[in-house]
């Protein structure tokens, strides 16, 4: 079956590298579990090294683009993980959760099969202030009703810990925020191309919602426009944009 992924994940494993500070997050949540499932495990960013990895992907072309590496990999959902209960010592999910058509059954099928740990990389829809939306109202809207309310998660999970994960200025992994500081990145369509909301607005097909506020994004740093509104971010080194790291007690 041809997924969404199928077509955005083309290019992913260039424009989507992992990054090291989220990385080393994402590895000290894990803490000291041996066996980890990577569920949405998209080209394998993020997989710790040296644990006994298995990653659960639907799209072929995403699992095409995976690097060479001991990780098993099935093809298939967070909704029906094919494994026993507790089969494994943690289990993760990066910035896919909102993909799933089931949320709920995705993340109760990761506690099945769970013994300890779950960590989540994800956004919150509550988040307010990320400069984008400026240009592109519409994100706010697409997030509120794809991501879970980060109060979600303790309801299906239990005790968790939900702490910001700020984004650095020159971020090594294309997501949606990953160009904060480098604004004329989101004019780049190859860019966008990565970044499931840009197609979810109707981009790459002409969306109104995407052709508006990339002529208001070009003209503003061709202007000036941008660069005053925005000075005070041009001397940080990171940002919080909404990006969250879940993980259970
Ligand atoms: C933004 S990518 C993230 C991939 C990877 N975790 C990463 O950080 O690079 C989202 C991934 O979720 C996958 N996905 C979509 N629906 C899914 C589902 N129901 N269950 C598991 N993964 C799904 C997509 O195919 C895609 O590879």
């Amino acid at each position: 079956m041809e997924t969404l992924y199928d077509t955005i994940g083309l290019n992913y494993a260039n424009l989507r590298q992992p990054e090291p500070k989220i990385a080393h997050r994402i590895e000290t949540a894990l803490g000291d579990a041996k066996s980890v499932l990577n569920v949405g495990a998209g080209a394998g960013s993020y997989e710790p090294v040296g644990r006994q990895i298995t990653a659960i992907e639907p799209s072929a072309k995403m699992i095409g683009q995976r690097a060479a590496s001991n990780a098993t990999i099935i093809q298939g959902s967070a909704e029906e993980l094919p494994f026993d209960n507790n089969s494994f010592d943690a289990s993760m999910a990066v910035l896919t959760i909102h993909h799933w058509s089931d949320q709920e059954k995705g993340v109760l099928e990761m506690r099945r099969v769970t013994r300890d740990k779950i960590v989540f990389l994800t956004y919150d829809p509550s988040f307010r202030g990320f400069w984008l939306a400026d240009y592109f109202p519409a994100l706010v809207t697409l997030d509120e009703g794809q991501m879970p309310p980060m109060a979600q998660y303790e309801k299906w999970l239990g005790p968790v810990t939900i702490s910001p994960v700020p984004i650095p200025h020159d971020c090594s992994d294309g997501f949606l925020a990953g160009y904060w500081r480098r604004p004329a990145a989101y004019l780049d369509e190859r860019v966008r191309a990565c970044m499931s909301s840009f197609w979810a607005l109707g981009d790459i097909t002409g969306g109104d919602n995407v052709l508006d506020g990339l002529e208001k994004l070009e003209a503003d740093l061709k202007s000036g426009a941008w660069g005053k509104r925005y000075a005070h971010l041009l001397n940080l080194e990171e940002l919080d944009c909404g990006y969250q790291l879940v993980e259970t007690k």
